[in-house]
């Protein structure tokens, strides 16, 4: 068999680029190693940038997106018993949309059946070969019989345990990881507030944010190696409760419809390119979610790659293919520091002991009391919130 290009995985990143390519004429076969039902069911990031707002708009895939999604003026930094709103549009002049991922699969993958995309569930021993020839080729096992795809180019969009990164000979990482995880849930109660609060206690790291005007999603900040078991619904409400609680408001209960503990690390792939081997998202590179980023770095990729991807198979033009990785690596590494940054001002922290600890946490009020009171550093902050742009171009 051949395809012009193979995607492994498809998430939002491989289903994005599936449709960059469709719209361009050129030929892809999707593989994904989990069901179609998985692939729907997974509740993850929920903030889209206006760039990831504008491609989606470009590629004429936000109907379901603009009829559902709910635009974001703002953040509110809570601390000490204070809210404070950092207000993007006065700052930057710029939003951001609450548009689960969830959804942006759902939609994205009923327009591949919509197209009648190739797209290959529940294949496994993926494995692509012939790299650094011009004519690679993926093999995998689809409904146990043993099959392979040639190629012109493989994109591996199989997120960060996929098959792809390590498939680089000589990829080195760079990462840092953190002893501290998110508890999610997604709760059948319509949101507390109109914005994202995002709130520092001496318990940890809160988070309230929504899916929809009927539904809630809010994190708590916990130990890495927590179980989600020890944490009856009961008590999630009351530590989200407490940590943010401020004068006057109420933060309305309701049933707890799925909750999740992810864990936090960043991660940088030392290349996103090899021979014909190209990665995007979360197969290349992994933030903290503190900053809302995983998903807009996915799609700022596939935006560069597939810019790449019809120069060089449409035009013969090889250039931003060589120039991809350098550039895309460049962008991910201000989203890294920006990410980082955040999760710093917001979590609690170790520390060697109760001295340290205390140190810290001060420290951080300090920052974020510079932060709310400071027009420059509220507009660096709504700057990169609300999204750096695509492609230096
Ligand atoms: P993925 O969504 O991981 O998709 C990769 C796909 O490849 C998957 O469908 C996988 O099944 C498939 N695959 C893997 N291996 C293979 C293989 N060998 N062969 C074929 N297919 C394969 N970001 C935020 O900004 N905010 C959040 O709150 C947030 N929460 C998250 C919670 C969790 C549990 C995780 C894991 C991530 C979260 N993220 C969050 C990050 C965000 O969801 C990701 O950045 C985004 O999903 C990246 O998309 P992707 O398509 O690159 O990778
Ligand atoms: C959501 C996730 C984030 O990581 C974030 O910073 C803001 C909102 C969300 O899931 O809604």
């Amino acid at each position: 068999m051949r395809s012009q290009v193979v995607i492994i995985g498809a998430g939002p990143a491989g289903l994005l680029l599936g449709h960059v390519l469709h719209r361009a004429g050129i030929g892809f076969t999707i593989l994904e190693a989990r069901s179609r039902e998985y692939v729907l069911g997974r509740v993850r990031a929920g903030v889209l940038e206006q760039g990831s707002v504008d491609a989606l708009a470009e590629l004429g895939l936000d109907a379901d997106l603009r009829e559902r999604g709910l635009t974001h003026h703002g953040i509110h930094l809570q601390f000490e018993g204070g809210r404070h709103l950092v207000d993007f549009v006065e700052l930057v002049g710029r939003t951001v949309t609450i548009y689960g991922q969830q959804a942006l699969v759902r939609h994205l993958l009923a327009e591949h059946d919509r197209l009648g995309s190739d797209i290959r569930f529940e294949v496994a021993d993926v494995t692509p070969t012939g790299l650094e020839g011009s004519s690679p080729s993926v093999s995998f096992t689809d409904a146990g019989a043993t099959t392979s795809i040639d190629a012109e180019v493989i994109v591996g969009a199989d997120g960060f345990h996929g098959v792809c990164r390590p498939a680089i000979p000589g990829i080195r990482a760079f990462e840092r990881s953190f002893p501290f995880g998110w508890l999610g849930i997604l709760a059948d109660v319509p949101p507390s507030t109109d914005d994202l609060i995002y709130a520092l206690h001496p318990d940890g790291f809160a988070m309230h944010s929504m899916r929809s005007l009927e539904v809630s999603r809010l994190y708590l900040q916990v130990r890495h190696d927590e179980s989600i078991d020890d944490w009856s619904d009961a008590r999630i409400w009351d530590a989200l409760q407490t940590r943010l609680g401020v004068d006057g408001w109420t933060l309305h209960e309701g049933a707890v419809l799925e909750k999740s503990i992810t864990p936090m690390r960043s991660f940088v792939a030392s290349t996103m390119a090899h021979g014909r081997l190209l990665l995007v998202g979360d197969a290349a590179h992994i933030v903290p979610p503190t900053g809302a980023k995983g998903l807009n770095s996915a799609i700022a990729d596939v935006v560069l790659l597939g810019r790449a991807l019809i120069a060089a198979l449409q035009l013969g033009d090889e250039r931003g293919l060589l120039a991809y990785s350098d550039a895309a690596l460049a962008r991910q590494w201000k989203v890294q520091q920006f990410s980082e940054w955040m999760t710093d001002l917001l979590h609690v922290h170790e520390g060697a002991d109760a001295a340290a600890r205390a140190f810290s946490y001060r420290s951080q009020v300090g920052r974020l009391e510079y932060v709310t009171g400071s027009r420059a550093a509220r507009q660096s902050l709504a700057e990169q919130y609300a999204g750096l742009p695509f492609t230096t171009e």
